[in-house]
């Protein structure tokens, strides 16, 4: 990575400003974290700074309050989980910026934590404002972006303070753009790409850039049905994007020109509803009846792609092949989960609802790498600037 990271900087005794994504999921009804991934990932970053004695002060978002103080999006929560993982006790401010937390900072002992309260309770995070940035600025000596998972947004916390201190990137983050950078730049052949989820639009970017990078191209999940309309088959009643029919032709047309294969379903299993309930077959792609929809792949494409992808060195999967969340419809996503934590290969797993499965099979830990970034690791594999990796000071 080109950019200064914490082992460049002096940190002992210096309030050191840290964000964090801990934008965890909370159970609905009782508030209950239910994966505490994205505090693991950032204790690297927090050990390091405690063993060397700086007083670290933690900032972050969680959910989406919409610049409003909503109970429910407090860090209370957070900050417990962290201080038993920890082993000490973490402080939580009543706020993130003003004279009250100014002072808490200023009781802070070396190698002690303190956790802010949610960032996006002030309107002034997400717009950007120097002027909040500033207020947070003066909490700390350094900055330290951990928040991989955010950076690909340009708030106040992620790329404002950078222009009020020394900004340096933690191990998270660096770890994030070393895995995510690789894949695309060196990555061991024959390499493949397994892309879903629901809508191409999402993903035209990343789709197009991957097609100059890999050998083969897996595409499963709501996505293929706007494929399978550019090549003429009746999806019946799956939802596909009319506008985006020449983006998939485009694709269908590169893979023929730039010599990588282009994998779609054969098969796929169809429903009467959304519905866990519904009734379901599987069908040959040019046979989709016209009064059901695609709610997963069907089981000879999980045969095609697993052999596909038992060939491999490198894989790097982003997106689900169905409605992974209603369990009747998620049997070619775990399938195929199951198949990449098997591999003698390099397997990379974009963030967001595809971390998410992994996760909750618990096979996170057979994977090379997955992502604590959903938006920002599409973004950065789609090649674009993340503006809380730019604001960083470069490597001298
Ligand atoms: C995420 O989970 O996507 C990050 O924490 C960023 O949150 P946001 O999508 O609400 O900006
Ligand atoms: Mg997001």
């Amino acid at each position: 990575m080109t950019k200064m990271t914490v082992r460049d900087v002096d940190v002992a005794g210096k309030r050191v400003l840290v964000r964090v994504d801990f934008n965890v999921p909370q159970d609905i009804k009782t508030g209950e974290i239910t994966d505490d991934s994205r505090i693991r990932a950032s204790l690297p970053t927090i050990n390091y700074l405690i063993e060397r004695g700086a007083r670290v002060i933690l900032i972050s978002h969680l959910g989406r309050p919409d610049g409003k103080v909503v109970d429910e999006f407090r860090l209370t929560g957070v900050a417990q989980r962290l201080s038993q993982i920890l082993g000490q006790q973490v402080g939580v401010a009543t706020d993130c910026i003003g004279p009250e937390v100014e002072k808490s900072v200023a009781a802070l002992n070396n190698g002690h934590v303190l956790l802010l309260e949610n960032l996006r309770f002030h309107p002034d995070e997400e717009t950007g404002s120097l002027i909040f940035a500033k207020a947070l600025a003066r909490l700390g000596d350094i900055f330290v972006n951990d928040a991989f998972g955010t950076s690909h947004r340009a708030h106040a916390s992620i790329s404002g303070i950078a222009k009020f201190l020394p900004a340096v990137a933690g191990f998270l983050l660096e770890k994030e753009i070393t895995f995510l950078g690789h894949v695309l730049e060196n990555p061991a052949r024959p390499f493949a790409a397994l892309i879903g989820g629901a809508k191409i639009s999402d993903k035209v970017k990343m789709l197009d850039r991957m097609s100059t990078k890999v050998d083969y191209l897996l595409v499963g999940g709501g996505m293929a049905a706007t494929f399978f309309k550019a090549q003429g088959y009746e999806i019946g009643k799956s939802k596909f994007e009319g506008d985006r029919i020449d983006a998939a032709n485009g694709l269908l047309k590169k893979a023929t020109q730039n010599g990588f294969k282009l994998l779609l379903p054969v098969d796929v299993m169809v429903a009467d509803a959304i519905d866990a309930g519904a009734r379901t077959m599987i069908v040959p792609v040019n046979s989709i009846p016209v009064d059901k929809m695609i709610v997963d792949i069907g089981p000879q494409t999980t045969g095609i792609f697993s052999a596909t992808l038992q060939n491999c060195r490198t894989v790097f999967w982003n997106g689900p092949m169905g409605v992974y969340e209603l369990q009747p419809f998620a049997g070619g996503t775990q399938a195929l989960a199951r198949q990449l934590a098997g591999l003698q290969a390099t397997t990379i797993i974009g963030g967001g609802s595809t971390a998410e499965v992994v996760q909750g099979m618990n096979l996170a830990d057979k994977m090379t790498f997955v992502s604590t970034g959903g938006g920002a690791s599409l973004s950065f594999v789609s090649g674009e600037k993340l503006p809380g990796v730019e604001a960083l000071m470069d490597k001298k």
